[in-house]
């Protein structure tokens, strides 16, 4: 039998989550009732433009209000001091004070997280070696670059030894090198922390997560872990090149163990999809047999989140 698992084993835990902003006499959903179920390990919040990503993030630290429905961080009620305590956060727009050097901003942030200066003091020295940033301590932080900003932001993130790191877009205002630079670090955190990210770079997001939810118009439309969501979309498609594409399609087609055999328009290789993807190749080796032919190339379809993410975002909203 499975069991149900606790909320308090839950790095992030949501029951009917809901924001309505109301304007005016305007209300609007931005989330409606989500069911976040966060374990341990990097779990990438995905979405378009507009989606809920910052709205449910903001609820979850307690930033802003909830309209209705809960949210708890390991238990902990959201927005409250222990919650508050658990939780890194990193902005989508992070403002930093421009006038403050990076050392003096992380012992400021180290004392609003509620250490004591010696400690506060200490633990920005650490994190300013951690991040390279040592050389640049006594600078201001208006004369910083993009990148070096987004390092203080996610140092002072860190600065509380927080046990779950809340990043919101983490990577969108940096160069690549940038980007692969925070991807390393983020990594890197995760081995002593749990990692919740929003994103919209895929490729990131495949290279680094566990688990993923995928949040569209406000509701939840996929939530698993990123095997699971590999094997159930990747298709099983085959692509095949050889020197006989014309006569081999036909002959896959009258094939019983083939559900589907043929040729793509565009670059005129073979298409398979097999009934058991297991025997297509033994079923390819003797058709090269019986023909001598030569195959230039035999591989799988691979689908990635990208594909993955569009085609979910375009089934739904079709459906709606
Ligand atoms: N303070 C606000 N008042 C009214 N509507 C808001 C407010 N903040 C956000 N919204 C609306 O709520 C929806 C969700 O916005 P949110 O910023 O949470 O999306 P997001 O998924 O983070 O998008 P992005 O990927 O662009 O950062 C949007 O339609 C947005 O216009
Ligand atoms: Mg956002």
């Amino acid at each position: 039998m499975i069991q149900e698992r606790s909320i308090e084993s839950y790095e992030i835990w949501s029951k009917d989550l809901t924001k309505i902003y109301e304007k005016r006499r305007n209300a609007f959903k931005a989330v409606s009732k989500i069911n976040l179920r966060v374990k341990s390990g990097i779990h990438g919040f995905l979405g378009p433009n507009g989606a809920g990503k910052t709205t449910t993030i903001n609820m979850l630290i307690g930033a802003l209000s909830i309209t209705s429905g809960k949210a708890k961080i390991r238990g902990k009620k959201s927005g409250s001091v222990a919650a508050r305590r658990l939780i890194g956060y990193l902005p989508q727009d992070p403002v930093l004070y421009k006038s403050k050097t990076a050392e003096k901003y992380l012992i400021y942030m180290g004392r609003l997280g509620g250490l004591k200066r010696k400690e506060a003091k200490r633990k920005a020295q650490e994190l300013l070696y951690y991040f390279d940033l040592l050389d640049e301590r006594n600078k201001k932080l208006g004369k910083y670059s993009g990148g070096m900003k987004q390092k203080v932001a996610l140092a002072a993130a860190l600065i509380h030894d927080p046990d779950i790191l809340i990043l919101d877009e983490p990577t969108t205002n940096l160069d690549p090198v940038g980007r692969s630079a925070i991807i390393e670090q983020i990594k890197n955190l995760s081995k002593t922390m749990s990692i919740f990210i929003s994103s919209h770079v895929l490729s990131e997001i495949e290279q680094i997560c566990d688990t993923i939810t995928i949040l569209n118009r406000g509701e939840i439309i996929l939530i698993d872990s990123l095997l699971n969501i590999k094997k159930k979309y990747i298709g099983n498609v085959f692509k095949l090149n050889t020197n006989m594409n014309a006569k081999i399609v036909e002959e896959l087609k009258n094939n019983e163990f083939i559900l589907r055999a043929w040729i793509d328009e565009k670059y005129g290789r073979i298409h398979i999809i097999p009934k058991d993807p297991e025997k297509l190749r033994e079923m390819i080796q003797k058709i090269i047999l019986d023909h001598e032919i030569k195959i230039y190339s035999f591989d799988q379809l691979e689908l990635s989140l990208q594909d993955i993410f569009m085609r979910l975002i375009n089934e739904v909203n079709h459906t709606k």
